[in-house]
């Protein structure tokens, strides 16, 4: 199968993009895949999901990270680094992500640098996945994320304020369409449902309302273990298998590797 590039994209802040995305890895890894993870955030919750702060700063402010890349239009095969686990390799972003839109401003086709960056690994076959962490924005950094990606997932945290804003993200995705036509919405993710409060029966109801989505069946309910695990830069499947959010990651890679097909 050749490779798939799959974005966490979700304009709102907190929705569980990158928590999804560190989990998803491993859950497909398990499953005998081979993951690539692109940490796209300034924040660089990816990855300190596989590696202590002390190394995550290291990489940040190196000259091996893909802000580094991006900036220098520089090949990315050298800023991979492999994590302890066999099937998942990543490369680590820069705090100084934060600066990428003055970066891609004065770039040609300033839209397209991370679709050209990831050419030569897509073309190489190595990896089933490219997993991509998009920050929350919606500008020329998150517009290169999603042209440079097949499939997006969309975490929505089921709380009052997760929907809020949905329209707007469509709406972009729509947009970004017409320069990357073969770009799809793969589905929903519906993130720290709260089991005590039947709040997010309504967020089900809505989504699944919205035309032209796909809402995941599994869902992902609030657990502490995630929070432990990020603390222990581990993916969650990885620190606490037993765990309730590991065992429903690992539904929901299930769900959404046979929606692939
Ligand atoms: N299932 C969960 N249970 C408990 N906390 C969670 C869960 N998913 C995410 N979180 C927490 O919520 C916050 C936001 O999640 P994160 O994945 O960083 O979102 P985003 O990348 O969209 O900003 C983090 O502090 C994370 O630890
Ligand atoms: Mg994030």
């Amino acid at each position: 199968m050749k490779t798939q590039v799959i974005c966490f994209a979700n304009n709102k802040g907190g929705s569980g993009k990158s928590t999804t995305c560190a989990s998803l890895a491993y859950a497909f890894a398990v499953r005998g895949k081979k993951v690539l993870l692109v940490d796209g955030d300034m924040q660089l919750n990816l990855t300190l999901s596989f590696f202590p702060e002390e190394k995550v700063l290291e990489f940040a402010t190196g000259e091996n990270n893909l802000f580094i890349a991006v900036k220098e239009q520089k090949d990315l095969s050298p800023m991979i680094v492999r994590t302890e686990y066999e099937n998942i390799d990543l490369i680590p972003s820069s705090t100084l992500m934060s600066t990428v839109e003055c970066e891609l401003f004065t770039k040609w086709q300033r839209e397209f640098i991370l679709k050209k960056l990831l050419r030569p690994v897509v073309e190489s076959g190595i990896y089933d996945f490219v997993l991509i962490d998009a920050p929350p924005t919606l500008g020329c950094w998150v517009m290169n994320i999603l042209i440079a990606s097949d499939k997006i997932v969309l975490p929505v945290e089921a709380s009052p304020w997760g929907l809020f804003g949905l329209a707007n993200m469509l709406e972009f995705i729509g947009q970004m369409k017409e320069l990357a036509p073969s770009l799809e919405l793969a589905g929903v993710v519906v993130t720290k449902v709260d089991a005590r409060k039947n709040y997010f029966k309504q967020t089900m109801e809505t989504l699944r309302s919205t035309e032209g989505i796909r809402v995941y069946e599994n869902v992902i309910h609030l657990d502490s273990s995630v929070e432990w695990a990020q603390d222990n830069s581990k993916p969650v499947g990885s620190y606490k298998k037993s765990s309730r959010s590991a065992s429903e990651y690992g539904l929901l890679a299930e769900e959404i590797l046979k929606s692939f097909g």
